[in-house]
């Protein structure tokens, strides 16, 4: 059997940033309770780009890093959970938009595990033999499904677009995955909720919802479920915690990392924390982490990391790459 190695990564990010203080002019918050409780600082947020638009700009970064050509891509797979269309999907937008008219092309839902499960099943394809290649991206336009009067969530999110090339390889690359839903507490993190009214029911035909959540409960969710999934990989692969070079987690809540850190005895200089300039950009929020390492010289091939996310569904994903 084959092996998938990430080969190329990418990223594109909307021009407009916007502050803490900026937030705090439109609902009843401040810079000091959004640093300390989240450590965000700032996101980035769409002044109209859809997540097609970031996707494929993503897309390109890492044909131009690679020098790829559009023809060769054999598979394209975007995670997403704001979606410019129900269909045609953003994996087949991008597609159009690069011009990789070879490649198949489709969307994963799993919230901020996305990009997690959409790697997991761009391996499928490439150990199988199937595909040689696939580009996974991450893409989110989440500032069109917030609730901008909602302080309790508005704070939190950002957009962005990040991505991976993926090539067959003879060894290492992704060595061991351990991905788990937990749809009992789906409700906790919704978004998007569209009515089933029809011309021949009484469902009222109101707007499709935005993203509401229990914030709470995804906390608790995520540092019971991530230090278990991450010991599980340790304990499947046998792989010492000490090698582990880093952990590029979802960038939800720094406080949510200092906890797994703790529960999984990896000490917290070895996490990479990026939420501070982001916030919580759902499936772009890893690749973006791992391409601002990769553009900073951080990992080298032959270093072994840990990519772990969670969240909406309830999800989670975790695995061990071999850079
Ligand atoms: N600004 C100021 N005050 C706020 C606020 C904001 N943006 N949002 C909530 N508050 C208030 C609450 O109303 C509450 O006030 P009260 O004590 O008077 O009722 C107080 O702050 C504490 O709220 P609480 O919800 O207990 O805060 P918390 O410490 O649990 O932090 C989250 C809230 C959302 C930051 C935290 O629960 C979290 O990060 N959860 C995980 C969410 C997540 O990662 N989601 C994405 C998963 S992919």
């Amino acid at each position: 059997m084959y092996s998938s190695k990430i080969v190329y990564t990418g990223s594109y990010v909307p021009e407009r940033v916007v502050t803490n203080d900026e937030l705090s002019q439109i609902v009843d918050t401040s810079d000091e309770w959004i640093s300390t409780r989240t450590g965000i600082k700032k996101r980035h947020v769409s002044t109209g780009e859809n997540a097609s638009d970031l996707a494929s700009k993503t897309a390109e970064d890492i044909l131009k890093k690679g020098n790829i050509d559009p023809l060769s891509i054999e598979l394209i797979i975007v995670a997403t959970v704001s979606a410019d269309y129900s269909t045609p999907s953003t994996a087949c937008l991008v597609q159009a938009k690069i011009g990789a008219k070879n490649a198949a092309a489709f969307d994963v839902t799993a919230a901020c595990s996305g990009f997690v499960y959409a790697v997991s099943v761009a391996d499928k394809f490439i150990k199988t033999g199937t595909y040689k290649n696939v580009l996974v991206i991450g893409t989110e336009v989440l500032s069109k499904i917030t609730d901008w009067t909602d302080r309790t969530t508005c704070v939190l999110f950002g957009d962005g677009s990040a991505g991976a090339f993926l090539e067959r390889c003879e060894t290492g690359g992704i060595i061991a995955e351990d991905i788990g839903s937990d749809g009992e507490r789906g409700m906790s993190l919704t978004a998007s909720n569209i009515l089933a009214s029809n011309a021949f029911n009484d469902v009222e035909k109101v707007p499709s919802s935005c993203i509401a959540m229990d914030g709470r409960a995804v906390f608790q969710f995520a540092t019971r479920q991530i230090p278990k999934s991450i010991e599980n990989i340790i304990e499947k692969t046998g792989i010492d915690r000490n090698e582990i070079k880093y952990v590029v987690p979802h960038q939800a809540n720094s406080r949510i990392i200092e906890i797994i850190s703790k529960k999984t005895d990896i000490p917290m200089d070895k996490f990479y924390i990026n939420m501070e300039n982001y916030g919580n950009t759902s499936s772009a929020s890893i690749p973006i982490a791992l391409n601002e390492m990769v553009e900073k010289g951080m990992v080298k091939r032959g270093d072994k990391i840990i990519i772990t996310g969670f969240g909406g569904g309830l999800t989670w994903g975790t695995l061990l790459v071999e850079w």
